[in-house]
């Protein structure tokens, strides 16, 4: 018999707007259901995919090119889809990843001026036309992002040091994103209190997924 595909989700969204809480907890929602869960994020979630990750938020590496920084995240991507999240979706498992290639066309597209159109054919030459099952887009003000990231503890990163001018172009290019597939993005209002995110998300994992 055939093992069903595993689902892919993505969760995106500016800096502090809480997607490592609510990725645990879709995580566990969907445990609850009996699914086979993996929970990744990018850059990162291989063992090479980290080490890029490690080269991309150092802080030091001021003078990286944006053509550097957006090829090292394709690079990375591949890596992630070859070794960890298509070979865990043929075998059934639910993949949950913190960012993918919408944070590339919101990064480096939009707020690092690249552009869309140099996003696309890395894309396609990375992914074909593999793409997530649902996306959820933590959208919130700017400042209200900053404010969350400078109460966390630990350094900086290279992005976190950017300005908000960079961090609203990031959260535009998402919204527009999220227009071109009401059926694959679902923007919730991340500025709401905890519970009500986590009670959206549980019903858009019940309608879209079925879960
Ligand atoms: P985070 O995992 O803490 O969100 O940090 C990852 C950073 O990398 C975040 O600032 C967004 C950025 N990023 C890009 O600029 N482009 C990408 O394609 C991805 C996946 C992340």
């Amino acid at each position: 018999m055939q093992t069903e595909q595993g689902k892919f989700i993505t969760l995106e969204g500016s800096e502090g707007a809480g997607k490592s809480t609510n990725l645990v907890f879709i995580a566990e929602t969907l445990r609850q259901t009996g699914k086979t869960v993996i929970t990744t994020r990018e850059p990162g979630g291989s063992e090479i995919g980290e080490k890029i990750r490690a080269l991309l938020l150092d802080p030091q590496n001021s003078a990286m090119h944006a053509d550097t920084e957006l090829l090292l995240m394709f690079a990375a991507r591949a890596q992630h889809l070859q070794q960890t999240i298509l070979p865990a979706l043929k075998q059934g498992i639910w993949v949950i990843s913190d960012r993918f290639t919408d944070a590339s066309y919101a990064y480096q597209g939009a707020a690092r001026g690249l552009g869309f159109e140099r996003i696309a054919p890395l894309e396609s030459w990375v992914q074909g036309q593999f793409a997530p099952d649902l996306t959820l887009v933590f959208d919130l003000p700017i400042e209200v992002g900053m404010v969350r990231v400078a109460a966390r503890a630990g350094r900086v990163d290279r992005f976190e040091q950017e300005q908000s001018a960079f961090f609203a172009k990031v959260r535009e290019a998402y919204l527009q994103r999220a227009q071109l597939s009401l059926q694959r993005y679902c923007v919730l209002n991340a500025a709401q209190p905890l519970e009500v995110v986590q009670q959206q998300i549980r019903e858009q994992l019940r309608l879209r997924l079925g879960c």
